[in-house]
């Protein structure tokens, strides 16, 4: 007995220790996110490279075909440089090749001729990488084949051959920068839909919501239609960085904030030294477009609650009002039977509202979607939950992109 407890007891110290130096490890981690630049650095991941030391001015080493995409710079309103690739549609590209012989690069002028000939998606990716990431490549690929859509995908500042360092101010602005481009290139409003990935829903829902503010205040424009674009899709987005941090998890699947969420004062804490918000569900409901909501059930980085989160949202203004506030929520009267029957009838008459408002239909083996109308100038929502599919590929499934291209009518346009 004796000597079997030996070993163990000295396993269990050593265990021990190794916890503690784990905990200190993991204090020293989370203090070190306080500090603004390693915050910048840990959100953004924009020094990440892959491909390693891209050549952004060759895109066909990343597999796009010879002269499809065009190497761009893109200058913002506070005048940083962004790199971005122009991938021409299908139809234009193979139709101009048969012609150019022997083939040169295209020209600003042709650029301008595929986007009145064709839509274009403005292509908002997520953190990490840059445009020439092959997981992005291969999105590129399936859009303009599949939809014979033009890309736009821009590298944000600090990302890629872009110059400056990424926060959320200054992503808005290049998105901005990126919409005014096109517009500039003879792109009609309508005919751009923005297309965000991961980090790039925030970028894209600040974007789509900025354009309708401008709208309401610039009298030239109202009623114009100017500024509603074709639509809205976020693919694996995320509610807010606040909320998101309670759930993100790392390396697949270990949660890195989790356990300080057990301390509620610690973790407002920690929130309060946040400086990057892309607080995505308090702007959608301002966005005067389609939105089509896209996320895979077994995402691991970002869960798809959020995807559901934001659907909720879009879809509350249109349900009977909820009773009761947070706090009376959390603190009914027990054994008040007046509470218990207010809040059983108001969950009835919500979930009969929803069920007349929302469409859901099973696609086998692929998808759950569910869809709704908003009144007035909101246009259509749909929630698309992929039955696979994880976190960074999502746009490169046939049946997807043949979604995207219906529910946006970008086959008819
Ligand atoms: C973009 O700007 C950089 C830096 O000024 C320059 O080296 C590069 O040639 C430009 N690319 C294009 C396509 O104009
Ligand atoms: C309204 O929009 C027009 C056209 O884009 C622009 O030239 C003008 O400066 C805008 N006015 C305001 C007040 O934003
Ligand atoms: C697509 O076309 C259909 C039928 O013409 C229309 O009802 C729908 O609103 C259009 N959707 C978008 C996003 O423009």
């Amino acid at each position: 007995m004796e000597t079997n407890s030996q070993p163990n007891r000295g396993f269990l110290a050593r265990a021990h220790t190794f916890l503690i130096y784990l905990g200190v490890i993991y204090i020293s981690g989370i203090l070190l996110l306080l500090i603004p630049t390693v915050q910048t650095h840990f959100l953004y991941l924009h020094k990440v490279q892959n491909p390693v030391s891209p050549k952004f001015n060759s895109p066909q080493r990343y597999g796009l075909a010879p002269y499809k995409a065009l190497d761009i710079n893109i200058s913002t309103s506070d005048n940083v440089r962004l790199g971005a690739w122009f991938v021409l549609s299908d139809s234009f590209f193979q139709h101009a090749s048969q012609y150019r012989r022997p083939m040169r690069p295209f020209s600003e002028a042709d650029i301008s001729q595929s986007i009145l000939g064709r839509p274009t998606v403005l292509f908002l990716h997520g953190n990490a990488a840059s445009r020439a990431a092959p997981y992005r490549v291969t999105c590129y690929s399936t859009i303009t084949s599949r939809l014979d859509a033009n890309v736009l995908a821009i590298d944000y500042r600090g990302f890629g051959n872009s110059e400056g360092v990424p926060s959320e101010v200054g992503l808005g602005k290049d998105a901005r920068a990126a919409w005014d481009w096109l517009i500039s290139h003879g792109a009609p409003p309508q005919s751009i839909l923005i297309v965000g990935h991961s980090l790039g829903t925030g970028v894209g829902t600040m974007l789509a919501s900025e354009l309708v503010h401008e709208g309401k205040d610039n009298i030239s424009l109202r009623n114009a239609c100017r500024v509603h674009p074709r639509g809205l899709t976020l693919v694996a987005p995320f509610t807010s960085i606040t909320m998101l941090a309670k759930t993100y998890t790392i390396f697949g699947g270990l949660p890195l904030l989790r356990p300080i969420t057990t301390f509620p004062f610690a973790f407002d804490f920690i929130l309060s030294f946040l400086n990057h918000k892309f607080d995505t569900i308090s702007r959608i409901p301002t966005v005067q477009a389609p939105i089509l909501l896209i996320h895979a059930e077994g995402d691991d980085t970002i869960p798809n609650s959020h995807a559901r989160s934001l659907f909720d949202a879009l879809l509350e203004p249109l349900l009977p009002p909820f009773p009761f506030t947070q706090s009376q929520m959390l603190n009914p009267t027990a054994g008040d039977s007046a509470y218990w029957k207010q809040l059983q009838e108001s969950t009835r008459a919500r979930s009969a509202a929803r069920a007349e408002i929302v469409r859901e239909e099973t696609l086998e083996g692929f998808a759950l979607t569910a869809e709704f109308q908003r009144p007035g100038d909101g246009g259509k929502v749909k929630h698309v939950e992929m039955k696979w599919g994880g976190h960074t590929k999502l746009v490169t499934a046939e049946g997807l992109v043949d979604l995207i291209g219906d529910f946006f009518n970008l086959t008819r346009f």
